[in-house]
């Protein structure tokens, strides 16, 4: 089970120190938002620039933002190690996978809460990883969606049948209890953000939430 703490729960007035206290996660999670696709604005990729220095984990990072395609390249040449964009933001979702195998990211596809699995079927074969959103997307500390086990649950299905090799990522709502079912629906890695920042004792809630 890999974790990947979400910045965005962090104090934004001291990011690089923020960072430090999560090393021992694998991923860093970065929630990219346009205030377009959703009703919140955040952080570009300056700001990774900024923080890529100071960490060695994987940027992994949610572009949740319309018309990602013209972004991929910014966000690649600040540090993103992966790139996963909403299905519901892209015409050609096969060319844009495409796009970012080329350029040697791993490329990634996330679901809202209303977007049936069946949406990304036919990517599933290529794609790294798939990004179930388990709260509407554009804000940190909702609480969990249950009805978002079932599609961990579909796509770890798909995966053992077909021998795909995609990460399920589970993000929005987790903390050590969530966590432990979306385990056993089949997720690989969880996203966490307020569970993680906002308590004093980060390495202690990174290993609750790898339970
Ligand atoms: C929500 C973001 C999440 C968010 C999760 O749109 O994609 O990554 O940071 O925050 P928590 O863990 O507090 O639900
Ligand atoms: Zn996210």
């Amino acid at each position: 089970m890999r974790v990947a703490p979400s910045i965005l729960s962090a104090d934004f007035g001291r990011l690089k120190e923020e960072i430090l206290t999560v090393q021992e996660a694998e991923w860093l999670h970065i929630d990219v938002m346009d205030g377009h696709f959703v009703p919140n604005i955040t952080i570009g990729p300056l700001v990774v620039k900024a923080l890529r220095p100071h960490s060695k984990q994987v940027f992994d990072t949610h572009l949740m933002i319309s018309e990602p395609e013209k972004y991929f390249d910014p966000f690649i040449k600040a540090g993103s190690d992966q790139i996963t964009f909403h299905v519901e933001t892209v015409n050609d979702v096969d060319k844009a996978i495409d796009t970012l195998h080329k350029k040697n990211v791993k490329a990634g596809l996330s679901i809202k809460p209303a977007t049936p699995v069946s949406t990304i079927a036919p990517y599933l074969e290529k794609v790294d990883l798939v990004l179930v959103m388990s709260v509407e997307p554009g804000f940190g500390g909702q609480t969990f969606m249950p009805e978002s086990l079932e599609k961990m649950r579909a796509l770890k299905k798909i995966k053992d049948e077909k021998g795909y090799a995609f990460d399920i990522v589970v993000d929005g709502g987790i903390n050590d209890e969530t966590a432990k079912r979306c385990k056993e629906a089949g997720a690989d890695v969880m996203v966490a953000g307020s569970f993680i920042f906002k308590s004093k004792d980060r390495k202690a809630r990174i290993d609750e939430v790898r339970g």
